[in-house]
């Protein structure tokens, strides 16, 4: 297995190309089996989970083409031949649940593993079932898949969710473009991919308003017709290198960064001591002056501080003058970085949903545990200001969610090298 090794040194300098967003790509591609003509996505990330995507899909009958070295998407799902997404498939990527809206709108049945636990807290999926039932879904569980169906076809509805979850919002949505009249989805997630999943769907034909706010209003459509779309900048891949500077020195401009994106997350670096410019090629970031200070964090729904960013925040506070809270409200068991960055000499304290962080002078490299997406770039944030070598290993989660992480990191004067494993 590969493992990357960074060895601490000075300031940033220089630019870096933020790609297009691994989780609106993730719910834009699935938004192809609502149409019989070809959706093409531009800017897509090439990262293992849209492989994963593509691979779900295709086992659905769509055609999936990757174009221009994968940052083109050109799907058809003309002929769907089945209507069930296999447990090997799903269990690699929880976002595989993005198909049963789609699939239940357009063919009137789906049946969908269930994901099964994952590393960052148990995830169920009972917000898509009470939407998908608001909407005249019959779902049932049976064998570890959920089995549903729709015979007379979905009808709108008004629904409120008890939570706004991202991925239940995306589905619901998908499903009432097809459904007959008009749904009103209330406590609807507001997070940039699902304005972005709702501006594709209006070019497919949908006719869909308020996204971005917590009330979406969907009126069914009897089809939705071919479209192209270029997937939105990551903010999660933007704020992750945002950090770099803020933990190393230098200056950094983010290419194809926008403050919108990341608000709340840019106030608190401002908070810590962080500058954010905006340019007119995306973000610059540097610090204002000396040691950046210990701010708090609470994750929250966007426009909050994003649980995808809570890790790499972290290594950043792990260095700062004085103590940080950061409390995790979002996923429960999301801090397993925590320890291994005490085993780089950090000082973190972690009860229940939230860590305290007593800034430490300099972290040590060491040999460290990737143990989820987020918290393997943190390790690579570390490493970055560490005295010594850091080697982070098990870098497939790496692999799912940053796109040329070492290139980026070099050509801003990072010392990174990716070692091939056995
Ligand atoms: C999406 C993102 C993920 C991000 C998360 C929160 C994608 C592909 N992934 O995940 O990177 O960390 O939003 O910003 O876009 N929940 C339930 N029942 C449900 C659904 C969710 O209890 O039916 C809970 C989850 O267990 C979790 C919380 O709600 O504690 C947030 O989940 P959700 O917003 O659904 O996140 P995802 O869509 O899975």
């Amino acid at each position: 297995m590969d493992s990357i090794l960074v060895t601490g040194n000075g300031p940033l300098n220089g630019q870096i190309p933020i790609a297009g967003a691994k989780n609106a790509c993730l719910t834009l591609m699935p938004a192809t089996l609502l149409s019989e003509e070809p959706l093409t996505l531009t800017n897509a990330p090439r990262l293992s989970d849209i492989k994963t995507m593509t691979a779900l899909l295709q086992s659905l009958g769509a055609e999936v083409s990757s174009l221009q070295e994968g940052q083109v998407l050109a799907m058809s799902s003309h002929d769907l031949t089945s209507h069930t997404a296999d447990y090997e498939i799903v269990r690699k990527m929880r976002a595989s649940n993005l198909v049963l809206g789609p699939m239940l709108a357009r063919l009137g049945q789906a049946v969908v593993s269930l994901p099964g636990g994952c590393a960052i807290g148990a995830r169920p999926m009972d917000l898509h079932i009470e939407g998908l039932e608001a909407l005249g879904a019959e779902i049932e569980l049976k064998d570890g898949y959920l089995h549903a169906k729709a015979p007379g076809g979905l009808k709108g509805a008004v629904h409120e969710m008890r939570f706004a979850s991202v991925g239940a919002t995306e589905n619901i949505v998908m499903a009432a473009t097809l459904a007959r009249g008009t749904t009103v989805l209330k406590n609807a997630a507001r997070e940039p991919e699902i304005v972005d999943l709702v501006e594709c769907l209006r070019k497919m034909g949908a006719q869909i308003s308020g996204e971005g706010s917590p009330v979406i209003e969907i009126q069914g459509v009897d089809h939705l017709h071919g479209a192209t779309h270029q997937v939105v900048t990551d903010r999660i891949e933007l704020g992750t290198y945002m950090l770099a500077p803020a933990i190393c020195g230098g200056e950094v401009e983010l290419l194809g960064g926008q403050m919108r994106l990341v608000e709340s997350f840019a106030a608190k670096l401002d908070a810590a001591g962080i500058s954010v410019m905006e340019t007119d090629k995306g973000l610059k970031v540097a610090r204002k002056n000396g040691r950046v200070t210990a701010v708090d964090v609470v994750t929250e729904p966007f426009p909050g501080f994003p649980t995808d960013l809570q890790a790499q925040m972290m290594a950043l506070m792990c260095t700062a003058e004085g103590v940080s809270v950061l409390e995790e409200r979002i996923f429960e068991n999301r801090f397993m970085h925590a320890p291994e960055l005490v085993r780089m000499g950090a000082n973190i304290e972690v009860h229940g949903g939230t860590a305290t962080v007593t800034g430490v002078d300099r972290l040590k490299g060491a040999p460290v545990m990737a143990t989820d997406l987020r918290a393997s770039v943190s390790l690579i944030l570390a490493g970055l200001a560490a005295e010594g070598e850091t080697t982070v290993n098990r870098v497939y989660h790496l692999d799912r969610g940053y796109e040329h992480v070492v290139r980026k990191l070099e050509s801003v004067g990072a010392k990174i090298e990716r070692i091939k494993g056995q």
